[in-house]
């Protein structure tokens, strides 16, 4: 796996033409924007964890059934001060002015070391860097998780872990306007409007839990209080030990996983306190309400082993026989009730009966998110097992529970990413696409296209660059309406009269 996960890649600056077999749809105009670790090295010194790489940004532009590919680093690639302690990189779209041609990208870099929280604009059409932002300017949290949930407007919503004050540790969920609002001074960054929406108490004050992702519906919050917790006097001191961020982790086996719904509506968490088998979770994947329930998916492992595989040594062996998760990350769905006696949920926190399980082998979930927070049927994500790397797609279907999956020898998978059609009716209708490594010397890395419904392929774009494995990303459309909805009517039709699907799973 050395030639995935350990080696430098490098800039390429210059758009790359890709090779384009079958056919792109023609509505599918725009920019797929993903992120990942791609350098791992910096003069002398070597990271030892995938995760702890640098991030590095790449794009395919989409237009008029072409591709081309760019690959920027980050500036914290560049500058030696930021590079210590790095982590996981993603990508979210902000929106600046309500025009989509304004649309910029934005690369979450979210830094381990107490020290740095670094957020940088990117243009999405050239992978320049617009501006660094600071997060600590704007609310004092340390930390902030890589998935911030955003609407149609552009107002993201995030949380973070805030330990300025001693003896004060808390989790604090911030908003961040999409624009500056209206009677503020023009012409100011919206990031000076952020404010805060709500703070938890840890409950533990020099250990809070490690959480990646949290879950939003209509009107709340759903956040998961994990034992798996950093210690921070660990982090304060892994610098001067020569530690990595990975270290100050631990999965602690005998605790609980505790439950915390805030209410948007009132800001404030509400009554119900309930806590569950303890689990690790890196990603939520969906959450709606139903019959006075939060319901809400995540992918959940009973243990920590995910980290201690994506240290690069681990990855570098020989893989297939030593990097085995001890256990297999599973998609889980658990019901909240809202309304329980209020008197007995304020006394003590209430056990919740195992989740349903659905289905064993993914991670890096994706929906669609026109149906973020509302109740939803498909989940596509990378098939795993045993070992950390994908090695399949796949689309669930959560009200059947069958899947489709899509795989091809040596062929390494990322994170699916999902793109409605314009004026999609279901919710499938759309396209997957997903940057696709090879390790066969004699195939070309590419962006793979895949009808989201039948999860047939309909086309690839080759690139001949050495691309590296990435995690997330987003897809910034172009908004030439006019030919998009002429191109769209034609695709809905083609796809009516040829709709093969692969063999469910
Ligand atoms: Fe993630």
């Amino acid at each position: 796996m050395e030639i995935i996960y350990g080696r430098n890649r490098k800039e390429q600056l210059e758009p790359v033409r890709a090779k384009v077999t079958g056919k792109i749809p023609a509505w599918l105009q725009g920019t797929l924007l993903r992120n990942g670790p791609g350098m791992h090295t910096v003069g002398e010194s070597r990271y030892n964890h995938w995760f702890d790489g640098l991030a590095l940004l790449h794009s395919f532009t989409i237009r008029d059934g072409e591709s081309a590919h760019e690959c920027a680093a980050c500036a914290a690639a560049k500058d030696p001060k930021l590079t210590s302690f790095s982590y996981l990189t993603h990508t979210c779209p902000r929106f600046h002015g309500k025009l989509p041609d304004q649309h910029h990208g934005s690369v979450e870099k979210t830094s381990s070391n107490l020290r740095d929280q670094l957020h940088q604009e990117k243009s999405t059409k050239t992978l320049e860097t617009l501006e660094k932002v600071d997060y600590r300017k704007y609310v004092a949290v340390n930390l902030a998780t890589s998935h911030p949930h955003y609407d149609e407007a552009g107002n993201v919503l995030n949380m973070g872990t805030s330990i300025v004050e001693k003896g004060k540790t808390k989790y604090v969920i911030f908003k961040i306007p999409a624009t500056v609002p209206e009677g503020k001074k023009k012409g100011k960054s919206s990031w000076k409007h952020t404010e805060v929406f709500c703070s938890i108490p840890s409950r533990s004050l020099l250990s809070p839990s490690y959480y990646h992702s949290f879950g939003v519906t209509e009107n709340y919050v759903i956040f998961l209080e994990q034992p798996f917790r950093l210690d921070i006097l660990k982090m304060a001191t892994a610098y001067i030990r020569g530690m990595n961020w990975a270290s100050c982790l631990a999965f602690h086996r005998e605790e609980k996983t505790y439950i915390h719904i805030v209410d948007q509506r009132t800001r404030q968490p509400v009554q119900t306190k309930l806590y569950t088998d303890p689990m690790v979770v890196f990603h939520h994947v969906n959450a709606y309400e139903e019959d006075g329930c939060i319901v809400f998916d995540v992918i959940a492992y009973e243990d920590n082993s995910l980290y201690q595989l994506f240290y690069l040594a681990n990855l570098n062996r020989d893989f297939q026989e030593n990097t085995k998760l001890t256990s297999v990350p599973t998609l889980r769905r658990f019901a909240v009730p809202l309304h329980v006696d209020k008197v007995m949920a304020s006394k003590e926190w209430w056990g919740l009966h195992p989740p349903s399980h659905f289905l064993v082998g993914l991670e890096l979930p994706r929906v669609n998110y026109t149906h973020n927070g509302k109740r939803y049927r498909y989940v596509f994500a990378a098939g795993v097992q045993w070992s950390p790397v994908p090695t399949k797609i796949i689309k669930y279907d959560i009200l059947t529970k069958s899947s489709l999956k899509w795989t091809e020898t040596d062929c390494w998978p990322a994170e699916p990413l999902f793109v409605p059609v314009p004026g999609a009716k279901d919710e499938d209708d759309g396209v997957i696409l997903s940057a696709i490594v090879s390790t066969d010397p004699q195939k070309l890395p590419f962006l793979l296209i895949l009808d989201a419904k039948s999860f047939t392929e309909l086309a690839r774009a080759s690139i001949d660059v050495d691309m590296h494995m990435d995690l997330h990303g987003l897809f910034i459309p172009d908004m030439d309406s006019e030919a998009k909805k002429q191109a769209t009517s034609e695709e809905q039709r083609d796809r009516a009269s040829d709709c093969r699907g692969a063999p469910p799973t």
